[in-house]
């Protein structure tokens, strides 16, 4: 990465780094330009080092976070009258600021924070938080200039007004800047880092209330913002019940809102690599390491289910067990050559345990690598390898979000049916990607996986989307596949008004067939 070969941006890291040993950041709500902290105290822990404490922060209560709305609907007229020049600037801005002065900053409060390592750091918090700000504003922009056909004596304009309150869940910030108020409820075990990104809009320019920061209660927040009658949209990161259950408040509530809510989710992934015996081995199994290992598969789109034929098996199973140990968890501080870290916190380290824990016991499932895992001082998991001899045992059809990988042997000569295997074993469809040389098997394989991929891979890992090259989103039960990071984005959360104005006065009442 470039940051890995820029010395004076590594020793800016370092001195970040450094600069965070041992700190408890205190981190307030933020509703307008007033911070408030409520009687719930909450703490985000390191994950490779629980004991230190890097935030401590508060959940907002319902009550502020109804002041928030309240106060988010009142500026918002004004946000979105701007000219979406104005609202650009003060992303374009904020992506320099994080490229430049506070990317050590950032990457850090991501690296101690979500024990994400430095490149992982580098890839999410830097990079691509970057060229999302820059895409999406450069897309704002231009879809001004798409506007429909004039006639003689009319004119007729598009104005992409933003919704008339949209409210997001989780994760991300983009949008505030389609004439949008947003309130930002970040997740709990990414609180540091999010708070940084929110200084630094708040410093290159946005006005008070339109991104309110709110840490909450998932529930409560759920709740509270389901049932306001300013709902215009959620944008959600997260599981799928969570998903569903918050689509059916909004059904509930159906009739008290002043618009539809649009529902944007992002629920996760089964994701999988199909390996053919025309395959070229080595790069199946590097890429197959780095997709389900990279970010202790903490990745939506990490390869978590593979499918080997039998014949190349022995050669894959070797390669895999090969770069397997020479694989390192541990530490990114202290050592940067770590591949991957702890996984994110206490509640993540019980459900990987407990995959493991049943491939141990069940006679259909075989740890083949890894297998240990230590929470004595942070959520530590190693890179586990599952094989099992039933394609069907809900370790190839539930996500885990973690270092488990899964793999089925199947006879070679039955790669048809593995194809339609992978097609309904499981409920998401995120990504996928088939190794293959043979021409025909790659065309073959596209047509029996259209359905079961939204980002689907060809000789290529499931993982490393680049905004704007392979926008990134599944269908079924991975979300509603909007998408993000491609040019239609944005009109998902506008509601545009069509004006036409007419220059010459209508001459007549009658139609000419009237005489
Ligand atoms: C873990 O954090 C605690 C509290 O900040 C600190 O005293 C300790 O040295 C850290 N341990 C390691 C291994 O970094
Ligand atoms: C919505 O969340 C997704 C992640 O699930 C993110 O990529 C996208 O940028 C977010 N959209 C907005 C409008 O912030
Ligand atoms: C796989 O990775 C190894 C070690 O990094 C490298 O030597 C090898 O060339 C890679 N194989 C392919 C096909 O790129």
């Amino acid at each position: 990465m470039y940051l890995l070969s820029a010395l004076p941006e590594l020793l800016l890291l370092f001195q970040a780094l450094a600069g965070l040993k041992g700190q408890t950041e205190e981190i307030p709500c933020v509703v307008g330009d007033e911070h408030v902290w409520t009687k719930d105290i909450r703490y985000q822990l390191s994950p490779f080092n629980h004991s230190h404490k890097v935030a401590k922060f508060c959940y907002a209560d319902k009550e502020l976070i109804n002041r928030a709305i309240v106060a988010s609907v009142a500026a918002r007229r004004e946000w979105d009258l701007k000219p979406v020049q104005d609202r650009a600037r003060v992303l374009f801005k904020a992506a320099d600021v994080i490229s430049g002065p506070k990317r050590a900053e950032i990457l850090a409060k991501t690296m101690i924070g979500q024990g994400k390592t430095v490149v992982q750091a580098e890839i999410d918090a830097a990079a691509e938080l970057i060229d999302f700000f820059r895409f999406n504003a450069k897309h704002a922009v231009d879809l001004e200039k798409q506007q429909p056909l004039n006639s003689e004596g009319t004119t007729n304009t598009m104005l992409y007004r933003g919704l008339e309150v949209r409210i997001q869940l989780l994760c991300y910030y983009n949008l505030c800047f389609q004439g949008n108020v947003v309130l930002w409820k970040p997740s709990d075990t990414a609180v540091s880092a999010s708070y940084a990104v929110y200084r630094v809009l708040r410093e290159c320019g946005l006005p008070p209330n339109i991104i309110q920061f709110l840490p909450a209660d998932g529930p409560v927040f759920g709740d509270t913002v389901t049932s306001s009658q300013h709902l215009a949209g959620i944008n959600f990161t997260g599981s799928v019940p969570t998903f569903k259950r918050l689509w059916k408040q909004v059904s509930q509530n159906l009739d008290s809102y002043r618009t539809f809510p649009r529902l944007a989710g992002e629920c996760g992934g089964k994701n999988f690599h199909f390996v053919h015996k025309s395959a070229d081995v080595e790069s199946v199994v590097n890429g197959t390491i780095r997709s389900a290992f990279e970010y202790g598969g903490q990745k939506c789109s990490a390869c978590s289910r593979m499918y080997v034929p039998d014949s190349t098996w022995p050669a894959i199973r070797e390669g895999l067990l090969a770069v397997h140990s020479q694989l390192t968890v541990g530490d990114p501080v202290k050592d940067f050559s770590t591949f991957f870290s702890a996984v994110i916190d206490d509640k993540s380290f019980a459900r990987i345990k407990k995959w493991i824990d049943r491939a141990k016991s069940s006679s259909s499932l075989k740890v083949i690598a890894g297998g240990n895992y230590d929470d004595s001082k942070g959520y530590f998991v190693e890179p586990t390898i599952i094989e099992t001899t039933d394609p069907r045992d809900t370790i190839m059809s539930e996500e885990i979000f973690g270092p488990v990988l899964a793999v089925y042997v199947y006879p070679e000569k039955d790669y048809r049916e593995v194809l339609q295997l992978i097609d309904n074993t499981s409920p998401y469809a995120l990504t996928g990607a088939v190794f293959a040389q043979d021409r025909t098997v790659v065309d073959e394989a596209a047509r029996a996986l259209r359905n079961a991929a939204g980002n689907y891979y060809v000789n290529d890992k499931s993982t490393g989307s680049v905004v704007a090259q392979q926008p990134f989103g599944g269908a079924r039960a991975s979300g509603t596949n909007d998408k993000p990071g491609g040019p239609h984005y944005v009109l998902r959360w506008t509601s545009p008004q069509v004006v036409k104005e007419t220059h010459v006065p209508l001459a007549d009442w009658r139609y000419a067939y009237m005489g």
